[in-house]
C-alpha cells in the first residue's frame, strides 16, 4: 500500500506544480493525465493482486465490491521483444516499475553497467513514473536512456538547493559521464514552486556535466533552474523545456534545435512593467572559454514576462535564431544581472526571429542584431563539434 500512496502523492504533487501555473495547456496536462492514469492503474492492480495484506479494510472492501473482476497479470501487456538481444557493440538493459523485466529502478540498471565500458548500453525504460534520484557517474560512459515518449515516461525527484546542499546537487538526474544519450523521456523536479523571494528553493530537473551528450524528444519540467546545462558539448533536439527563472543555465556549449521553451513564470498584471523570469542564464566566465547556448528554430511561449537571457557570468553568451517568440518576452530582451560592466562583455544575439516578442525596437543596447556572418558559427551542429561525436538518432 505504501507504494500506491507514493504514486498518488506524486501525482498530486505534479498536479500542484502544473495547476499553480494556471493556463498551462498542452504537454504538461497530457503528461500529467498520463501520470494520474499510471497511479490509478497501479492502485487498481495492486488491489486485485494483493492477497497477503488482509488487514487493509479498504482493499477488502474494494475486492468485495468487484468480485467478478478478472485477475490478470500486470505483465501480460509487456512487449515480448523487449529488451532486444545484445549485439557485439550494444548491451540492452530493461527497466519496468512493475517488475516485468530485470530492473525496477533506473539507478539499479545504471549500477549494473560495466565501469568505463567502451560499448554502448541502452537502458530501455518502460512507460511510467520513476520517482528516484539518478546519478550517472563519470565511470559510466556510453549509456542511453530510451523512454517510450516524454509524456509517458518520466524520472522525477524533489530536491531543492536547501535540501541538497546547493542548487548544483539538486538535480533529479545528474549525468557526469561522457557520451550520454536520452531519447523520448522526461526529467522532472516536482519540488513546490518557490514563492517569490524564497531562498534556496531552486530545483534542478537534470544536470548535464558530461561532454558529448545528446537529448532527442525529451521533456524537462521544473520551475527555477530546470535544466542545468553545466559543462561540455550538448545537443538538444525537439525537446520540451519548462521553467521560470534561468530555466536553462550553466556553462555548457549547446545547440538547441526545434525545441519548445515554455515559461511558467507568474503572469504580470496589466500595466506593470516587472519581469519575473529568464529563459537562460549562461555562465561563460572568461572570453577564452568557448561556451554558450544557441537556439535554432525554437519557440518561446507560456506565461509571465521574461528575458531571453541574463548575465549570470561576465562573458555570458546566448544566440536565438529563427525562433518564434510570444509577447511574454520583455521588450528590452536581455538583462545585465545588476552589473553594467557585463554589458561590455556578454554576447547576446538574435537573428531572423519571428513573433511579437522578437520585435527588437526596444532592445537593450548590448543585445545584438546578428548578420549572416556573425550568426553562421551558431546555426548548426558544427557549433558543438557535432561532426566529431554526434551520432544520428538510433531507434
Ligand atoms: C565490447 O564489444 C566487443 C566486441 O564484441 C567485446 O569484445 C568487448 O568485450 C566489449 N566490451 C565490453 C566492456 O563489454
Ligand atoms: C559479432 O561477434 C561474433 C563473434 O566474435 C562474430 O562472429 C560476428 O561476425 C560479429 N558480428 C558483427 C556484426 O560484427
Ligand atoms: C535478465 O537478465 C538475465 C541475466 O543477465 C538475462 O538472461 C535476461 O535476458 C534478462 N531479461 C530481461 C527481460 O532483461
Ligand atoms: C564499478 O566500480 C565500482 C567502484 O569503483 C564498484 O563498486 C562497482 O561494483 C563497479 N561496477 C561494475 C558493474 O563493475
Ligand atoms: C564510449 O565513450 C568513449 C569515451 O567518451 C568514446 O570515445 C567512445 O566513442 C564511446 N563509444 C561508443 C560506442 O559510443
Ligand atoms: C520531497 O517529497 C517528500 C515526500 O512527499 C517530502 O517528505 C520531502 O520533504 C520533499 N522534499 C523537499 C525538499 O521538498
Ligand atoms: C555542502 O557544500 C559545501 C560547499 O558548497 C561543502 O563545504 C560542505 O561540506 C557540504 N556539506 C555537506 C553536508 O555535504
Ligand atoms: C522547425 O521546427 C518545427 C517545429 O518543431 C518543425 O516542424 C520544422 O520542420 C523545423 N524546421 C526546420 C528547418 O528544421
Ligand atoms: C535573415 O535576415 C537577414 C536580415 O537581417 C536577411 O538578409 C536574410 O535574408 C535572412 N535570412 C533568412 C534565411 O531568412
Ligand atoms: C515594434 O515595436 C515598436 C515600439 O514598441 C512599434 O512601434 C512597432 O510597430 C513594432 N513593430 C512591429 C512589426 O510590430
Ligand atoms: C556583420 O557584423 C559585424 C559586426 O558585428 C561586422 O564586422 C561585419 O562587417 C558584418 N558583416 C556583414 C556581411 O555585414
Ligand atoms: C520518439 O517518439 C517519437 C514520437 O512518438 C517517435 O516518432 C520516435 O520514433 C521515437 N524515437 C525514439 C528514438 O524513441
Amino acid at each position: 500500500m505504501r507504494y500506491i500512496n507514493v504514486c498518488l502523492a506524486l501525482a498530486a504533487a505534479v498536479l500542484a506544480v502544473f495547476a499553480s501555473t494556471g493556463k498551462f495547456a498542452f504537454p504538461p496536462k497530457h503528461l500529467f493525465t498520463g501520470l494520474l492514469r499510471f497511479a490509478a492503474f497501479t492502485a487498481e492492480s495492486d488491489t486485485v493482486l494483493m492477497t497477503d495484506d488482509t488487514s487493509d479494510h479498504n482493499v477488502l472492501q474494494r475486492r468485495k465490491k468487484k468480485p467478478d473482476r478478472k485477475v490478470h497479470n500486470i505483465c501480460d501487456d509487456f512487449p515480448p521483444d523487449v529488451p532486444p538481444p545484445n549485439t557485439n557493440t550494444t548491451t540492452y538493459l530493461c527497466v519496468d516499475s512493475h517488475g516485468c523485466c530485470n530492473f525496477t529502478t533506473v539507478q539499479s540498471a545504471v549500477d549494473a553497467v560495466g565501469n568505463y565500458s567502451s560499448n554502448r548500453t541502452v537502458i530501455w525504460i518502460n512507460s511510467g513514473f520513476y520517482y528516484e534520484k539518478v546519478i550517472v557517474a563519470k565511470t559510466k560512459p556510453n549509456i542511453t536512456f530510451q523512454g517510450q515518449g516524454y509524456m509517458s515516461t518520466a524520472i522525477a525527484w524533489n530536491d531543492t538547493a536547501a535540501s541538497a546542499n546547493g542548487t548544483f546537487n539538486s538535480g533529479s538526474v545528474q549525468v557526469f559521464a561522457t557520451n550520454f544519450i536520452a531519447q523520448n523521456i522526461s526529467f522532472m523536479n516536482v519540488a513546490p514552486i518557490p514563492k517569490p523571494g524564497a531562498m534556496d528553493a531552486q530545483a534542478v530537473a537534470v544536470r548535464v556535466s558530461g561532454d558529448e551528450a545528446a537529448f532527442w524528444g525529451c521533456g524537462f519540467f521544473g520551475a527555477q533552474d530546470t535544466l542545468h546545462d553545466d559543462k561540455g558539448r550538448h545537443y538538444f533536439k525537439e525537446c520540451f523545456i519548462q521553467g521560470s527563472i534561468d530555466f536553462i543555465f550553466g556553462n555548457g556549449r549547446s545547440l538547441y534545435e526545434n525545441c519548445q521553451l515554455i515559461s511558467m513564470a507568474n503572469p504580470v498584471p496589466l500595466g506593470k512593467r516587472s519581469v519575473d523570469g529568464s529563459v537562460t542564464a549562461q555562465g561563460r566566465v572568461t572570453k577564452d572559454e568557448n561556451t554558450g547556448f544557441s537556439f535554432v528554430n525554437c519557440s518561446i511561449g507560456g506565461s509571465g514576462r521574461i528575458w531571453l537571457g541574463r548575465a549570470w557570468r561576465p562573458y555570458s553568451r546566448a544566440v536565438f535564431a529563427f525562433t518564434n517568440m510570444s509577447d511574454i518576452i520583455a521588450p528590452e530582451g536581455w538583462n545585465n544581472f545588476n552589473d553594467p560592466t557585463r554589458e561590455q562583455t556578454v554576447f547576446y544575439g538574435e537573428y531572423n526571429c519571428t513573433g511579437s516578442g522578437a520585435n527588437m525596437t526596444m532592445r537593450a543596447p548590448f543585445g545584438r542584431r546578428l548578420n549572416d556572418t556573425d550568426v553562421s558559427p551558431f546555426l548548426n551542429t558544427s557549433f558543438i563539434d557535432g561532426d566529431v561525436w554526434l551520432q544520428p538518432l538510433t531507434s
